[in-house]
């Protein structure tokens, strides 16, 4: 009666770097309107020429020296991601291909900025039910692609970026200890590409309109938001027969440093246990937990045996947590 756990980790950021003090320049904003209003001080940006799957294979790469298992022995390629390389085939399996994970099964899977938590949930059930051994589940995100220039209600807030991990068998007791994801499709209109799917076919007109980006109600987002971290968490912790003071680190999506300090404020969770790193990188969607998770690992704020909490929130709606022992 083994647990089923991360057994390796990496994430991948794009070299260049767009500070706010250049998107002054692209669009009317401020440097001091973006830090006080997001915490975010300058994000990555995806290279030309290069896409989802880019970042995905490098994050993997990593995932799997550290887990130290080779492509070969990868069962699934899970692909969490809003900005996939193109609608078919998934991008999952040009991960797989490139990779050679030759004997996976590949898909890529659409939860926006929970994507990684419900890849989580989805992996546990393959390794629980023993169908699958070893499953690579990768969030990568290029939303500079998909984000409206233009629009400075949403191109300051996101960011590029990709995390990857390998979710196999650990010893009992170890490894994710609950999760529970959650939707509420009622909410799609408050963040949502129109454009580009069988609904609204891209022509000239959508173009015009610019359908074809992100189009997101901040106000809304950010409310379901700071509400969906305190419920989820109480819950969450509830269900695994612990009390918040159990939590050693909790790392929530970094989508704005004010959804993360409300939330905490509620659930009276001291600031020490939250890791953020937003700042630097702006918000990933699906790939901020993991690349998170990646740092926090390597800046020693997570060892052995620690409990981790992680919680994502985002387009849908949906929203995700996880229990973890490191
Ligand atoms: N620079 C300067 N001014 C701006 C900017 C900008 N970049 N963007 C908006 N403003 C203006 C607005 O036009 C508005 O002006 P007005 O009062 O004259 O109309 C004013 O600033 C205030 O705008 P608000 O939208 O009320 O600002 P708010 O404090 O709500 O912050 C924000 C907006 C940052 C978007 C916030 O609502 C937020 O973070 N929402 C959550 C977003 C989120 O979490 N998304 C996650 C899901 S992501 C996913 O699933 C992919």
């Amino acid at each position: 009666n083994k647990g089923v756990g991360i057994i390796g980790i990496g994430s991948y950021l794009p070299e260049k770097v767009l500070t706010n003090l250049e998107l002054e320049k692209m669009v009317d904003t401020s440097d001091e309107w973006i830090t006080t209003r997001t915490g975010i001080k300058e994000r990555r940006i995806l290279e030309e020429g290069r896409a989802a799957s880019y970042m995905a294979i490098e994050a993997s790469k990593k995932a799997l020296k550290d887990a130290n298992v080779d492509a070969s022995d990868i069962d699934l390629v899970l692909v969490a991601t809003m900005t996939p390389d193109m609608l078919t085939p998934s991008t999952a399996c040009i991960v797989q291909d490139e990779l050679n994970c030759n004997k996976a099964a590949a898909f890529d899977l659409s939860a926006a900025c929970s994507g990684f938590i419900y890849g989580l949930s989805v992996a546990y059930g393959f390794i629980k039910s023993g169908v699958y051994k070893n499953i690579l589940l990768v969030a990568t995100e290029a939303m500079s692609r998909i984000i409206d220039w233009t629009d400075r209600g949403t191109c300051v807030l996101f960011g590029d970026g990709a995390g990857a991990v390998v979710i196999s068998e650990v010893p009992k007791g170890k490894g994710i200890l609950q999760f529970e994801i959650g939707a509420d499709g009622s909410g799609a209109k408050h963040l949502l590409v129109p454009a580009g799917g069988s609904k609204t076919p891209i022509n000239e007109e959508i173009l015009k309109e610019r359908l074809n980006y992100l189009k997101m109600d901040g106000g809304e987002v950010f409310k379901f938001a700071v509400r969906k971290i305190d419920e989820v968490s109480k819950n969450i912790i509830e269900k695994s027969g612990l009390k918040l003071e159990n939590i050693d680190c909790l790392i929530p999506h970094q989508a704005n440093i004010r959804i993360i300090d409300s939330a905490i404020k509620k659930l009276k969770l001291s600031k020490e246990k939250v890791y953020a790193n937003l700042e630097k990188y702006g918000n990933m969607s699906a790939a901020s937990i993991p690349i998170a998770l990646d740092e926090a690992i390597k800046e020693n704020k997570i060892k052995d045996n620690d409990i981790i909490l992680l919680i994502g929130f985002g387009g849908g709606l949906t929203w995700g947590a996880s229990v973890l022992k490191w």
